[in-house]
């Protein structure tokens, strides 16, 4: 065991006295590991009304008419009818608006949107629709957005007309201002009754989309996600990856060219989790591949694609027959080639076309495909195999992303791993939902997971395939959920990865979103309604280290630990340095040094940091996660800002006849607490 691995990997519980204090030594000099420019990443699935009615800023639910019940999310009234021989070969249904033949009864639909339709005073929203006049001739159709939640004397939060005209199909646009400010409009369209309408694709986006794109995604989510600075971003799932039979897998050229033309598919957590079951829940696939990778493009993070190998969800379907059988795997690999040349392919390429056209003729330069979540045993194994036969044949330059399977630890878990290393894959994905012991690595935790805690990867093999942790966050005991503690918790977790950097390229906690009136699983990184965001505790606990990754890894290591001691109370469960966790980089960019120290333990420690090779007295940036209430305190719609990041400074004193460079501090009980030095 080295000296890195002493440090923290020691599960030895110290006593400090309270004027005791807890010596590291840094080696600021000798410059270690790489750490991955990909470390730090994002994970995108579509659960929890993520896409839909979520980063998708489209606020029309059913824009097609082409859900099970065509009418799911409109009222209708007069006299409206459904039809289908549409203009849009995959979605086929649109409705008609016909005359009622009364002065005053209109021919009328209004959409809900997703648990309504936040709308903004002081913004514009684009409508767009595709209509015709089948009689020939014009017809004026009106566009509301109401408010008919509330008691007001005129519904209308703001209004807009347009002129159709002639029998053939054409897109109709026009920009309405609301008001006011609401969270639960509806979008209301009506014929003045003079002429047969046919409508179809009905869709209103906000006119400040981020980037200002017109298919575009929501201004406040996506600059969340910028504002993480992820190293990679994972999507599309996930469990939707897989589908819960073929039929209804994630098929990613059917998520891309225009968008009228993308056919719906069902979402499985709009059924998975009986007891919270949102019957309302599809894919557009409004937000799909094309938009994926300019999202990543945008936001500066590589791209890592996970595609279907051929096996629906293996928990969902134990029989053999469920899934494509070995010798009908050839389309779902011809996937997999594809999707590396719509990304990479020049314009000239059949696939590079299909992206130029769409309006990015330069390449995406992905790197990376994963192929199959959570996937587990020999039918994973034998199916893998051919997928990257083919793959490594044409593109070697791409890293494939295998996966260890649902579970991070047991046989399937190692079974997993042997299979990925005998595949030379160069990634594997881990996941782990886990609660605070696993976070920890206490006793507790490693009885009954094994190896756990910040630990976990210090004993993996360096000469496998490297560590992707593609899902992961801590699920309190007790069902606990995004408060501090265990935010706290990932922290102290990650020190591990970040010690670790030259076996784990890459790690995304998961999920991503969360509408409030719409999640089907938590914890999440973001949470959001109509119109408000926030980021939870564990979000800037992710921002804190991808913000400050470094670019190389430096050994930091504890000095007599066994000689102290004390009368402060150990927290119970945990071990190792006192509940003390740190790791520290070295940023060749910026020349400073990066020191992160977690202290889970429920009193104040005293910290001396020895920076070793530099002298003289230093002024430490600090950036801590500012809390000072309870552990089960969260950041919320209403008070988002309760726990974050605060900056702050440090002065290190020096020490000896040469002036050695020093950094004391206290650290509070259950705390985060980043250094920044400059070595210049
Ligand atoms: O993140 C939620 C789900 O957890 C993912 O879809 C799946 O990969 C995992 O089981």
């Amino acid at each position: 065991m080295n000296k890195r691995l002493f440090l923290f990997s020691l599960a030895v519980t110290t006593i400090l006295t309270a004027s005791a204090h807890f010596v590291m030594n840094l080696q600021t000099k000798k410059i270690g590991s790489a750490v991955s420019p990909t470390m730090y990443g994002l994970f995108f699935e579509d659960i929890n009304y993520a896409a839909d009615g979520g980063l998708y800023a489209e606020l029309v639910k059913n824009r097609s008419f082409e859900f099970p019940n065509p009418f799911t999310g409109w009222d209708i009234s007069g006299k409206v009818t459904l039809r289908d021989d549409g203009p849009f070969e995959r979605n086929p249904h649109y409705v008609r608006l016909a005359p009622s033949g009364h002065r005053d009864k209109h021919s009328m639909i209004e959409n809900h949107g997703f648990f309504g339709m936040g709308v903004k005073g002081d913004e514009e929203y684009r409508f767009s629709v595709w209509a015709r006049v089948p009689d020939g001739g014009s017809a004026k159709l009106w566009i509301d957005l109401v408010d008919n939640a509330t008691m007001r004397d005129d519904q209308k939060l703001g209004n807009a007309s347009v002129e159709v005209s002639g029998k053939e199909w054409k897109k109709y646009t026009t920009i309405i201002k609301p008001d006011r400010t609401f969270a639960k409009a509806h979008l209301r369209v009506w014929g003045d009754g003079n002429a047969t309408t046919d409508l179809e694709h009905v869709s209103l986006f906000p006119v400040n989309t981020y980037k200002g794109r017109e298919n575009g995604l929501r201004q406040d989510l996506a600059k969340a996600l910028e504002d993480i600075h992820p190293g990679v971003f994972r999507f599309p799932g996930g469990c939707i990856v897989e589908g819960t039979d073929l039929a209804t897998r994630y098929q990613w050229k059917n998520t891309i060219g225009p968008v009228e033309n993308r056919p719906l598919n069902e979402n499985r957590w709009h059924y998975t989790f009986t007891h919270r079951y949102y019957p309302d829940y599809f894919q557009s696939y409004g937000l799909g591949f094309f938009e994926f990778f300019q999202l990543c493009e945008d936001i500066k993070a590589e791209p890592l694609p996970v595609l279907s190998v051929g096996l629906a969800c293996q928990f969902q379907n134990q029989d053999e027959r469920a899934h494509a059988a070995m010798d009908e795997l050839q389309p779902f690999i011809d996937d997999c080639l594809d999707l590396i040349e719509f990304a990479n392919g020049p314009e000239t390429s059949k696939w590079g076309k299909v992206r130029a056209d769409m309006g990015h003729p330069a390449p995406f330069n992905m790197k990376y495909l994963a192929i199959g979540n959570e996937q587990w045993d020999t039918p994973y194994f034998s199916r893998l195999k051919p997928f990257v036969e083919a793959v490594r044949a044409r593109y070697p330059e791409i890293k494939i992303v295998g996966t260890s399977g649902p579970d991070s630890e047991g046989k399937m878990f190692e079974k997993g791993w042997e299979a990925m290393r005998e595949l030379k894959a160069d990634l594997v994905d881990e996941h782990f939902y886990r609660n605070e012991s696993f976070f920890l690595g206490t006793a507790e935790g490693r009885q009954r997971y094994g190896n756990c805690g910040a630990l976990r990867y210090d004993s993996y093999d360096r000469k496998g395939p490297k560590v992707f942790a593609g899902e992961y966050a801590c699920h309190g005991a007790g069902k606990k959920w995004n408060h501090y503690e265990t935010s706290l918790y990932e922290a102290a977790f990650m020190t591990g990865i970040e010690r670790n950097a030259d076996i784990v390229e890459m790690a995304t906690y998961a999920p991503l979103f969360a509408h409030v009136e719409g999640w089907q699983w938590r914890p999440d990184l973001i949470w959001f309604d109509n119109l408000r965001m926030f980021r939870s505790v564990s979000y800037y606990v992710q921002q804190m280290f991808a913000k400050n990754k470094g670019t190389n890894v430096l050994t930091l290591t504890a000095e007599n630990i066994k000689k102290l001691k004390g009368p402060s109370e150990p927290v119970a469960g945990q071990e190792g340095m006192n509940g003390l966790f740190a790791s520290s980089v070295f940023d060749s960019q910026t020349n400073e040094i990066i020191i992160k120290v977690v202290n889970t333990s429920k009193t104040a420690q005293d910290i001396h940091i020895n920076l070793l090779g530099m002298s003289g007295e230093r002024l430490a940036e600090t950036l801590t996660l500012q809390h000072d209430g309870s552990m089960d305190d969260e950041n919320t719609l209403e008070q988002p800002f309760r726990i974050q990041p605060v900056s702050g400074s440090l002065k290190c004193v020096t020490e000896g006849k040469k002036q050695a460079t020093v950094l004391k501090d206290q650290l509070p009980p259950m705390s985060f607490r980043l250094y920044k030095v400059s070595v210049k």
